[in-house]
């Protein structure tokens, strides 16, 4: 299999795509990506996209915050993954990471002639965390307030402080860590959004909170309530909360639905996949994989997508 990027505008070989050590994203982090999943779909003989318009849109509210110019429209964006991951053959699960960033070669933390570079690369990607449920630890390194960092974009120089606290989780011996925010509330795991389930209803942090609220959060309410009839309420956690509620589980592109077993050495329920958790898995499987009608508009088929040409 060929392993292309697409960089500004060029289909290129992933390996002629260098970034230099003097430039400004790798110096002081100034980049804005996503991560977006490929499932393969063995019956159809095509690679599924999971919501990768909502993951552009957020790309394109990311790149704000820098004010980068992105020169591609989220449809353009799409297509422009579909025809990378055709050109390449790909025929398994995958992971996109589009990433745009100051590309100049320049020392100063902040300079007006930086320009920016953008490329998208794939992987593949199995699981990201554990299939069976996980330990957790409330972490000591709290989530950067939104006064402080743009935490409602994807910016890699937050995950600086993201890497820090699953450092500090993996040395314990955890699997992840779970943030508090600033003001002591619970924020979210280092990659993934959290959700409770307490006496048969989900409970997850506001997204007024400073986390990022992840479009796999938004599917799993969606798919709560439409599918499952569950009212789900969106509002401020505390970490006691962690300790007493009947289920956990993390959602997020990479981790999708990922059940918690411990949370600070504590059994969550009685330590097994709650029947909720275990419901909401087995659905969000069956979706992104394309299974439920309801939801195809979800998925984005990557071959159906680009010009007769490019395809294999
Ligand atoms: C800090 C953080 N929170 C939550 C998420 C989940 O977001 P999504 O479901 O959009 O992947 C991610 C992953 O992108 C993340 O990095």
């Amino acid at each position: 299999m060929a392993v292309s990027a697409f960089r500004d505008g060029e289909y290129v070989p992933l390996n002629e795509v260098t970034v230099s050590v003097q430039s400004h994203a790798f110096q002081y982090g100034t980049s804005v990506f996503e991560g977006i999943r490929g499932y393969w779909d063995t019956a159809a003989s095509d690679l599924l996209l999971f919501r990768p318009d909502r993951h552009y849109a957020r790309l394109h509210r990311s790149a704000r915050f820098y004010g980068m110019t992105l020169p591609y429209s989220v449809d353009d964006l799409c297509d422009i993954t579909a025809e990378l991951l055709v050109r390449d053959g790909v025929r398994e699960d995958a992971y996109v990471r589009p990433v745009l960033f100051k590309d100049t070669n320049a020392i100063g933390v902040w300079r007006p002639d930086l320009t920016d570079s953008f490329v998208v690369f794939h992987v593949p990607m199995g699981k990201y965390l554990a299939d069976e449920a996980i330990r957790c630890c409330v972490s000591t390194w709290r989530r950067p307030e939104g006064n402080a960092a743009p935490v409602r974009a994807k910016v890699g120089g937050l995950y600086a402080a993201m890497a820090l606290a699953r450092y500090e989780a993996m040395l314990q011996g955890f699997d992840e860590a779970i943030t508090l925010t600033a003001t002591g509330h619970v924020a979210e795991g280092t990659g993934e959004n959290v959700f409770l389930v307490q006496d048969g209803r989900l409970v997850t942090p506001a997204a007024g909170e400073d986390l990022l609220a992840g479009i796999t959060r938004e599917c799993v309410i969606e798919l709560a309530e439409a599918e499952l009839g569950l009212e789900v309420v969106e509002r401020s956690v505390n970490r006691s909360e962690l300790y007493v509620s009947d289920e956990i589980f993390l959602v997020g592109t990479a981790a999708e639905v990922t059940p918690v077993a411990e949370v600070d050495r504590r059994l969550v329920g009685d330590g097994q996949t709650g029947p909720i958790t275990a419901d909401l898995k087995d659905l969000f499987s069956r979706v992104v994989r394309g299974r439920v009608a309801k939801y195809g508009h979800w998925c984005f088929p990557v071959r159906t997508q680009v010009p007769q040409a490019v395809r294999p």
